[in-house]
């Protein structure tokens, strides 16, 4: 069995290193152009030309929760293309949204410039029943933030595709309840996966229906927010501040109005990193799992798009 690992901008070393141990039967290399057909790749943001010269896998695996990327480009058509599940993402990601939610609800903004400039002044406590927060995306990431909201009271509600059910989350699904869902939120989560559905699904009417004071955390992909529609929301006070993770270019550029906006917290796409040892021990297991001609969890239906 042979293997390639290729990853944009990753060393490809340790990668390399834990799939041999994991799986000791195996050729593993990193891909490199003109190299022989192998069975599994292991990728990132890899080029066509990997998928043009490789049309016998049997799998792609990606090392992330997130394919939008991926499916930008031809992939052999017999190719299972499987994402992340999981893999140590999202105890992180709910570590993220949390820290947002909290940091909005207890003005640890204002706290923060207040004491810097030498005020040691006190806010009225708000009380969390006035900030009801949605998370847009109940799979595998979403569920996590939900529940780890639920333990810190916060009144949480869901938005899925399908209908789900999450104890102590009020879940609501499909296009129908969409701005019902948005009405009863305040501050809002997205984790939907970047389709044609979602893209841009978070702008100016989107968002305007969010309670007044609004808090948005986009943790998902850039594409997702029409990026010009958020600064007069956040001027009319519509919308209260952000905690954005993703842009629809990264780094953005040097003139992008969001860096050092006041109510704008940026991030570089961190909220969730791989886990190199999660991620192998579970891409490792899956493979062994398709050799022995069973099905694995994850795999990404191609016509949803995640
Ligand atoms: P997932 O398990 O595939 O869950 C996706 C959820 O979104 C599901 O609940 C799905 O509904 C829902 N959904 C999809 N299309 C929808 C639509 N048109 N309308 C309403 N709901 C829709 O994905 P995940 O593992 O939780 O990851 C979510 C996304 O997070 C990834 O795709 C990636 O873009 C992003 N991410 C970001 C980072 C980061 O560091 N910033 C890290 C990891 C992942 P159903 O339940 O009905 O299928
Ligand atoms: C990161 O953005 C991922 O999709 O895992």
């Amino acid at each position: 069995m042979r293997i390639y690992y290729y990853a944009q901008g990753t060393k490809a070393a340790p990668w390399i290193e834990l799939l041999r141990a994991a799986l000791p039967g195996a050729e593993v290399a990193e891909w490199a152009p003109g190299a022989p057909p192998a069975d599994y790749v292991v990728v990132w943001a890899p080029p066509q030309q990997l998928f043009d010269e490789q049309p016998r896998l049997k799998a792609i695996f990606n090392t992330g929760a997130g394919v939008d990327a991926l499916l930008k480009l031809r992939l052999p058509p017999q190719a299972k293309l499987v994402r992340l599940d999981d893999a140590g993402m999202s105890v992180q990601m709910a570590e993220y949204v949390c820290q947002a939610a909290i940091r909005h609800l207890r003005e640890f903004d204002a706290y923060e410039q207040a004491t810097r400039q030498g005020q040691w002044t006190f806010r009225k406590p708000r009380s969390r029943e006035d900030y009801p927060v949605g998370v847009m995306g109940l799979g595998v990431l979403g569920t996590r933030v939900a529940q780890a909201l639920r333990q810190f009271e916060f009144p949480v509600r869901g938005w899925s595709r399908s209908p789900r059910q999450v104890d102590g989350v009020q879940c609501h699904a499909g296009e129908d309840q969409f701005d019902a869902f948005l009405a009863a939120s305040r501050i809002l989560v997205c984790l939907l996966p970047l389709t044609p559905q979602t893209e841009g699904i978070l702008n100016r009417r989107t968002l305007g229906r969010l309670q007044p004071g609004g808090y948005l955390i986009n943790v998902a992909r850039g594409g997702h927010l029409v990026e010009d529609d958020l600064l007069p929301l956040l001027e009319s006070g519509q919308l209260a501040g952000a905690m954005l993770d993703v842009l629809r270019q990264e780094p953005p550029p040097a003139e992008h109005p969001y860096w050092g906006h006041p109510k704008i917290v940026l991030t570089p796409h961190t909220s969730a990193r791989t886990d190199r040892e999660a991620s192998v021990a579970q891409i490792a297991g899956k493979i062994r799992a398709l050799e022995r001609g069973e099905p694995v969890p994850g795999v990404v239906d191609l016509k949803r798009g995640y």
